[in-house]
Order: C-alpha cells, then sequence, then structure tokens
C-alpha cells in the first residue's frame, strides 16, 4: 500500500505508477473541515529521514467527495480514506459521509498526527482510542484500520484497546515527535515547531512496535516507517505484519511501492516459503 499523505487522493498517483500493482492506496487524510495547513517551512531533510510538519491540508470531506468520490470507483485498485476528526463524534460523522462510496474500501482513522493540535490524543489514551473507534463502527459497513502512534511508552495496550473496540486492523506506525533548530537564527527551522520524523532513520523503531504488538492482537497489521526496499517490508512482515505502506521513499523514487512489490516477489520465488503468509511473524521465538 501507499502510506497516507504521500500520494496524493489517488488520481495524482495514478498518472505516475500503475495502481493495479499495489495493494491499496491510503489518501492523505481528510478532517472534517477544509484545513489549509501547518505555516511554512513545513519539510526538511535529516539523516536518512525527513521531518514534516504539513497539518493536514485538505478541502474537508465534503469538498473531497465531491472532487474524488466516484473517480476512486475506476482507480483499478482498492482505495483506503484515511480520516481525522477532533472528537469521537467527528470520526463517526466522517465515517458516516463515506458511507455508500463504492470505490472506498476501507478507513484508516488517523488517530495519530502529530502536527495538529490534540492529533495525537486519541492514539496516546486507550480509554479515548476506544471511543473513537467505537463511534465509527456504529456508523461505518468498511473495514476500519486504526492507525497508532510510536510516540508512546508502550504500544501494546493501544493495540489491544482498539482491537477490543472492534478494530479490524492496525497500522503501526506514524511518525516520530522531532524538531530541528536552526543554527543561524537560533530559532525552529519548522513553522510548526515540532515535526514528524519518517524514512530510514524510523525503520528499526516501526519494526519494533509490530514486533511488540503481534502477539497482543489477533487483527492484522500493517507496518510502515521507513520501508524504502523489499527487504525493508520483509523486516516488518517478519516482526507480525500481514501488509505494509510505503510512505517517505515514495518522494525519492514515486515507484517505491511497486519495487516493494517485485522485489517480495522476487524473495518468494527465490526462497522455498510459497506464500507470504508463511512469513508473519517468523522472527517471533516459536511457542514453547
Ligand atoms: C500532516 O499532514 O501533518 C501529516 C499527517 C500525519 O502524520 O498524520
Amino acid at each position: 500500500m501507499t502510506a497516507s499523505g504521500t500520494s496524493g487522493f489517488g488520481a495524482e498517483y495514478a498518472r505516475i505508477v500503475d495502481l493495479a500493482k499495489l495493494g491499496a492506496m491510503v489518501t492523505k487524510t481528510v478532517t472534517p473541515r477544509p484545513r489549509r495547513g501547518n505555516l511554512t517551512p513545513r519539510t526538511v531533510e535529516t539523516p536518512s529521514g525527513m521531518l514534516n510538519s504539513i497539518g493536514l491540508p485538505n478541502p474537508g470531506i465534503e469538498g473531497l467527495l465531491a472532487r474524488e468520490g466516484r473517480a476512486w470507483e475506476s482507480l483499478g485498485m482498492p482505495v483506503i480514506v484515511s480520516i481525522a476528526g477532533g472528537s469521537a463524534s467527528e470520526f463517526r460523522d466522517l465515517a458516516a459521509a463515506l458511507e455508500g462510496y463504492r470505490g472506498v474500501s476501507a478507513i484508516e482513522a488517523n488517530f495519530s498526527c502529530p502536527n495538529v493540535e490534540d492529533g495525537m490524543e486519541f492514539a496516546t489514551d486507550p480509554e479515548l482510542l476506544a471511543l473513537a473507534t467505537g463511534a465509527i463502527l456504529e456508523v461505518s459497513s468498511l473495514p476500519l484500520i486504526v492507525k497508532l502512534s510510536p510516540n508512546v511508552t508502550d504500544i501494546r495496550p493501544l493495540a489491544v484497546a482498539a482491537q477490543q473496540a472492534g478494530a479490524h486492523a492496525l497500522t503501526i506506525m506514524n511518525t516520530i515527535l522531532g524538531m530541528k533548530i536552526d543554527v543561524h537564527n537560533r530559532r525552529p527551522f519548522i513553522g510548526a515547531t515540532f515535526a514528524g520524523l519518517s524514512g530510514p532513520a524510523v525503520r528499526p523503531v516501526g519494526v519494533r512496535l509490530v514486533y511488540q504488538a503481534w502477539p497482543e492482537v489477533d487483527i492484522p497489521i500493517i507496518g510502515a516507517g521507513g520501508i524504502a526496499c523489499a527487504d525493508d517490508a520483509l523486516e516488518y512482515i517478519l516482526a507480525g505484519a500481514s501488509a505494509v505502506q510505503v510512505g517517505t521513499a515514495s518522494f525519492v523514487r514515486p515507484t517505491a511501492a511497486l519495487e516493494v512489490v517485485e522485489g517480495i516477489e522476487d524473495y518468494l520465488r527465490n526462497s522455498e516459503v510459497g506464500s507470504i503468509d508463511r512469513l508473519v511473524g517468523l522472527a517471533h521465538p516459536e511457542p514453547a
């Protein structure tokens, strides 16, 4: 899959990549009302990664559905719509608005955006997470994927809370909160001060979180964070991910997600494993 925020709302990416070859695309997050996003600068490169504080700019759910809602049907791949609200009822309203759009295959609830006020509130408190998950499920007939944050001491209670509230899958992880200071003007570099770190530098954190969460839940985990090639994706799969998302690498090579698919196919052809399902969680010790 493409990771949210890295391939627009679908049509933009379809011009570059044969979407039919990917498992799914996750849209940029949509919110109840249009947002302009954060002050600039919004991005900066870091060693083996980048910081972003984009601030969820988007046309709002009504604007998005008017613009793309029917086009998703003809994209030729499952579209997963990423949503973010400021309260459980806003999450519910967003999910309700997506009902009846045949081109939408699933919802990814972005409970973990580090770049908007209270954006991580839901992914750092198991009770709030369960409340918002339940609110979406009250109105939605779509599979619900809950996107968790790495900015917690222990991801396991959050993963369990999402599952108990009825989530169908988890995405682990969103970006890690960081910052850069401009040493010449002696001020924070990013307009919004703090920003989310992504790219290869964060992969070991994401792999660790998937590894920790996997024994605690029965629902599938989608691994995300710093995946740039097939071996990176396989690390996540061996840790317990059933699928992966490619994000920041697409800014360097827009075809990165396709290369990951092809690389995994090569790996399977050259090994005795047969099916990728047999690799999921294989890095864990055998139960005694
Ligand atoms: C952003 O738009 O600030 C990025 C969103 C996210 O990391 O959830």
